[in-house]
């Protein structure tokens, strides 16, 4: 959807979708038709199980950037966390610790394998979860911790990692909205033990769809290959082949999205780089304004901007967050009040079924969660009152975006203190 902005100053300031596809992507797209194949997967146990020349160039590519030893190209971030739960052994009986902030692929990947999501709830400064709130929802059941890297950084990673390693638990990083951010110096989605990208025409770095997993252990690496590829066909073919038990399905990426991909690789410190400007200017601009909360980055960690998020107090900016939101959407803005309903609150997780009428996994082993509405309730003030998004900070949008927004938060705010 293009927006159109006319706001007083009669600037016209529009915010189409952003692509960043240029000459490069079409060359390289049309390189692969020229002299094909389209995929090079093969399900035996050959090189060519591991895809086609370009999904290996990526692959080797990825890893080099992000300093992983592994990456295993997938056609979704949604596939590579199924993948990634495969790879640990996740499955039937076992709990996953979720935040129920995030995108759902995060908690339906766990179900995907038969295992049941657990939510705890978040940080009110950075989004992610909660170490504390985590602590209390460990069980024996529990396997993993799975940190979701929100709108374009990590949280309390230092914590999460420190009670996972006291609690002997894995720890998965849905990093599918914070590609090269990091902390303490490491590029965040390669702290734990396997992370997660997407390439999704959302992101940063895009491809139209496509995903990958990172991670430093070879055993890992490996189910996930398995996993992507129909690895039951050939594990019996492998020799001295100590993996472990599973079955795989197609989640392979195709040739023309890798070379997409790539070039997009190329891209990504120069699009996180404007994005991050955009995003400092419009914090400097901002942050004065009483009942506006301005993005908090905790000393450890850079953001790189997938989604610029404030909070709002209503009672200091004067007007409600709904009122806020509207005018600005009037007004021609990308903005919205809250981010996606609490996951427990979907009927999949209140009814507990995802399996046609059963209630497996939820109710196998005797197994019992607790969705009620005010489980986390953190998260629920951030949905339901303070949080407010928008996309202004994305190249190609310039500083007169940036400047055309801060104008029409002043207008909007002027014309509500003149009304009240
Ligand atoms: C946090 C998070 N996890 C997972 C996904 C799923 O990514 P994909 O569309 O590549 O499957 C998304 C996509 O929006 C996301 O934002």
């Amino acid at each position: 959807m293009r927006q159109k902005l006319n706001n007083k100053t009669k600037r016209k300031i529009t915010f189409p979708r952003v692509y960043n596809i240029d000459r490069r992507e079409q060359e390289a797209v049309a390189k692969v038709l020229a002299t094909g194949p389209l995929s090079g997967f093969v399900g035996d146990a050959s090189p060519d199980f591991l895809g086609g020349p370009v999904v290996k160039k990526f692959e080797k590519a990825f890893a080099q950037k992000c300093k992983v030893k592994h990456a295993v190209s997938y056609n979704s971030a949604t596939t590579a966390l199924h993948g990634a739960i495969v790879a640990l052994g996740i499955g039937p009986g076992d709990e996953v610790i979720v935040p129920p902030y995030t995108m759902s692929a995060s908690a339906t990947a766990v179900l995907m394998n038969g295992a049941v999501p657990i939510f705890a709830d978040i940080e009110a400064d950075t989004f992610c979860l909660d170490p504390k709130a985590v602590a209390q929802k460990i069980t024996k059941r529990t396997k993993a911790i799975l940190m979701v890297n929100l709108f374009g950084q990590t949280g309390d990673m230092g914590g999460i990692l420190a009670l996972a390693r006291s609690r002997k638990l894995a720890v998965i990083e849905d990093n599918a909205q914070s590609p090269l951010a990091t902390w303490r110096g490491r590029y965040t989605g390669t702290v734990g033990d396997i992370g997660v990208f997407s390439f999704n025409v959302h992101k940063t770095m895009q491809a139209g769809e496509g995903g990958v997993l990172v991670t430093n252990n070879a055993r890992y690496a490996l189910r996930a290959q398995l996993c992507r590829n129909h690895g039951e066909s050939v594990i019996g073919d492998l020799p001295h082949y100590t993996a472990g038990r599973l079955f795989g399905t197609n989640y392979r990426m195709t040739e023309v999205t890798a070379a997409i991909a790539l070039v997009q690789l190329g891209k990504i410190d120069f699009l996180n780089k404007k994005r991050v400007a955009l995003a400092d200017r419009l914090t400097r601009k901002l942050s004065n304004i009483s009942g506006l909360t301005v993005p908090h980055i905790p000393k450890e960690n850079t953001h790189v901007y997938y989604s610029y998020v404030l909070k709002v107090d209503e009672k200091k900016l004067g007007m409600s967050r709904a009122a806020f939101v509207t005018a600005l959407q009037v007004r021609g803005f990308p903005v919205g009040a809250g981010y996606v309903k609490p996951l427990y609150l979907l009927p999949l997780f209140q009814k507990r079924q995802a399996f046609n009428k059963t209630h497996f996994p939820f109710d196998y082993q005797g197994m019992t969660q607790d969705y009620r509405k005010g489980i986390c309730p953190v998260t629920e003030r951030m949905h339901y009152a303070e949080l407010i998004g928008t996309d202004v900070c994305q190249y190609p949008y310039t500083n007169a975006h940036i400047d055309a927004f801060v104008d029409a938060v002043h207008e909007v705010l002027h014309a509500s203190k003149k009304t009240t």
